[in-house]
């Protein structure tokens, strides 16, 4: 429960899409504790049933406007929380099609549905893949957007597309929330990231130390960093979450339009979160070090002064042997409960 949100928001109602997926189920979760109303509209393309904690699930696709709009006009929600989209930047690359029809076209059916129906508030998953290569060690909301793979693209236009409705529109109002690297998760094992093709590094590295892969491979050496190997902000799952109540309450107070950076200012490398999957595990799990992967920056670290500041967000879990542990123990429990 976070009580200062009870009293005010016990009864706003928020149509969350892709609540059954990762960073989704984790929002379900903390908004529902939280005393909200919650209606999770999903796919289950690589979301799961058992993962919305709270709330109704629609299984539906973005593609059927004809449900989204059934759905929107008898939830009658306040605001609308869209996370489902295609997140894997190397699969982006292979199949940018993909990525355009889900999270561009698909974004554009879902704002076109909502404004039909009335519904003018609008928190959008974004993500830090926007920016490129920035120019400065930390990167900012002001520093221009220059995706080097089709996944950042399609996010950064579904931004513009928000951006320009909102100066259209001056009623439609949206917050972007841009998210560094997402890692962990729930603290006591009930939900977590259960995508089985997952490519990121923490679940990498723990499903390397529980036997699922012989070896966890190093995607270049040779970056212009302190150990060679590329450089991310982790930023725990609980707290992004908590981050989109502060963004919906500044939303639906202020009324105006805002993009925020997600992340804890400041990162770990390759080689250092390895390390700190095998301290937290106490395996000693092989590594393999390999040539660079497509579409990766060598430094991504979110300068996060403008939403520390303009949503007062104070993050609990800047931690990264807690992030790893709360995975670890997620690994170790979710195939026995659910599959
Ligand atoms: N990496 C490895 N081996 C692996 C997996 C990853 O060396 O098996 C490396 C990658 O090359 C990269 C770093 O670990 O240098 C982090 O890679 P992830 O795949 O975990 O995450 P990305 O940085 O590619 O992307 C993530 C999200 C995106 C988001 C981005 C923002 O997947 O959605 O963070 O920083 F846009």
């Amino acid at each position: 429960m976070i009580p200062e949100f009870e009293a005010i928001s016990s009864k706003t109602k928020i149509l969350i899409t892709g609540g059954a997926g990762y960073i989704g189920s984790h929002v379900v979760k903390t908004f529902g504790e939280a005393g909200y109303e919650v209606l999770t509209y999903d796919n289950l393309s690589t979301g799961n049933k058992w993962s919305v904690l709270y709330g109704e699930l629609i299984v539906a696709d973005l593609s059927d406007k004809e449900r989204l709009k059934k759905t929107i006009v008898k939830f009658k929600p306040d605001a609308i929380m869209h996370f489902a989209a295609s997140i894997v930047v190397p699969e982006s690359v292979s199949s940018p099609l993909k990525y355009y029809q889900n999270n561009t076209v698909n974004t554009l059916n879902l704002l076109e549905t909502m404004m039909a129906c009335g519904t003018r508030n609008f928190i959008f998953s974004s993500t830090a893949a926007v920016y490129g290569i920035p120019d400065t060690m930390s990167v900012n909301e002001s520093a221009p957007m220059n995706p080097i793979n089709p996944y950042g693209s399609s996010k950064m236009m579904a931004e513009k597309v928000l951006r320009d409705m909102h100066l259209a529109d001056n009623d439609f109002n949206y917050v972007s929330l841009r998210y560094f690297n997402v890692a962990g998760a729930d603290g006591v094992g009930r939900i977590g990231e259960a995508y089985k093709e997952s490519t990121h590094l923490i679940t990498r590295a723990l499903k390397t130390a529980k036997g699922e892969f012989e070896k966890l491979q190093v995607f270049g050496t040779d970056y212009p960093t302190s150990d060679g190997t590329c450089i991310r902000d982790y930023i725990h799952v609980d707290d992004i979450a908590y981050a989109h109540i502060l963004a919906l309450e500044y939303l639906l107070d202020k009324g105006t339009s805002e993009v925020f950076n997600c992340g804890y200012g400041h990162g770990y490398s390759v080689r250092e979160v390895v390390a700190a999957a095998k301290k937290v595990t106490s395996i000693d799990f092989e590594v393999e070090e390999t040539g660079r992967r497509e579409g990766d920056p060598s430094i991504l670290i979110a300068d996060n002064t403008k939403i520390k500041q303009g949503l007062n967000w104070k993050p609990k879990y800047d931690d990264l042997e807690y992030i790893i542990k709360t995975a670890w123990k997620w690994e170790n429990s979710y195939r026995e409960k659910y599959s």
